[in-house]
């Protein structure tokens, strides 16, 4: 045996159990979160566990994701716990693995993480964590719940993927959602356009102009500037991003009837969307909160249940 050998069978395999990133699943598992998730909607299926346990451990800031695992949580029967990242041991140098180690010896049976690092999770990897890890969003790299959750919703407004229209706008470049989304929206058959300021744009998907994108886009997907993320200050001011690159309500007005908006939300009103918009007839961004809940029922069920 040799010493490399010998440290991989003391720290155990390479795999973390969870939901880590949606790169690593077929679209037949997607689609099968996806209709588990209406399920739990629909009240045909149910769950709860006893006698489980599972932490939130946040190092940014989050409404949406951390309270919807909760309820989520709360909903399967499982005691949920918000852990105080400020004041736990993180703050007297131990490094996460070792966090993470202890609420699995302590007897927790999962653990949600949201971290400013793109893939946090693979320095994990190398010992011989059990407890099951779920990704609440990893730096600009994927948020996977809330794409999964943004698929729920738009299978339930068309009951199918292929050659729908999605032009994602905002500040690409800083956001993990239009990371994620892009890459498993293309793999299940959607045509994926960006739109935005210049300096937010990327290789994420192809640049259309955000007026031509109105008027031939299935979906709208809005994002919030990512401003925590910026080196730099944006170039120009939030009033000239609205009447630029905002969906104002003439824009609104162009979209094709059958067109939705989405936005994964927190809102800036008047910035990326015109306050106006925001709970208009084709908006979907509280169905979206509320499609959470059902996806991360989902999702937390399979993986307990060896599904996922
Ligand atoms: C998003 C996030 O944190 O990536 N929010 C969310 O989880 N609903 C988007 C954002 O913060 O703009």
């Amino acid at each position: 045996m040799t010493v490399d050998d010998e440290a991989s069978a003391i720290h155990g395999g390479e795999h973390i159990r969870g939901l880590l990133s949606l790169r690593d699943l077929s679209v037949d598992t997607i689609e099968k979160i996806v209709l588990r998730s209406l399920q739990f909607k629909k009240g045909i299926k149910s769950v709860r566990y006893f006698d489980k346990k599972m932490a939130t451990l946040f190092f940014e800031n989050s409404t949406r994701t951390q309270f919807s695992f909760i309820a989520a949580m709360i909903n399967l029967g499982i005691v949920p716990v918000q852990i105080n990242t400020s004041v736990s041991s993180l703050m007297k140098g131990e490094n996460l693995y070792d966090t993470i180690k202890t609420l699995e010896c302590i007897g927790y049976d999962g653990v949600i993480i949201r971290h400013s690092s793109d893939r946090y999770y693979d320095e994990l990897a190398h010992g011989s964590l059990e407890i099951p890890i779920f990704n609440a969003g990893d730096g600009k790299a994927e948020h996977p719940t809330q794409t999964l959750l943004d698929l729920v919703t738009i299978y339930e407004e068309y009951g199918h993927f292929e050659d729908i229209k999605v032009c994602i706008v905002g500040d690409i470049s800083h956001s993990r959602v239009a990371h994620g989304n892009a890459e498993i929206m293309k793999r299940l058959g959607m045509d994926v356009y960006i739109s935005g300021p210049n300096e937010f744009m990327d290789n994420t998907a192809s640049y259309i102009p955000l007026d031509e994108a109105v008027t031939i886009s299935d979906i709208i997907m809005l994002l919030r500037v990512q401003y925590e993320r910026h080196k730099e200050e944006m170039k120009i001011s939030e009033a000239a991003y609205h009447i630029n690159y905002g969906l104002t309500k003439s824009r609104a007005a162009r979209m094709k009837d059958s067109a939705i908006i989405m936005h994964p939300a927190p809102v800036n009103r008047q910035i990326e969307i015109a306050n106006e918009v925001v709970e208009c007839t084709k908006s979907r961004i509280f169905a979206q909160m509320k499609n959470g809940v059902f996806t991360r029922m989902a999702v937390i069920s399979m993986v307990l249940d060896g599904e996922l």
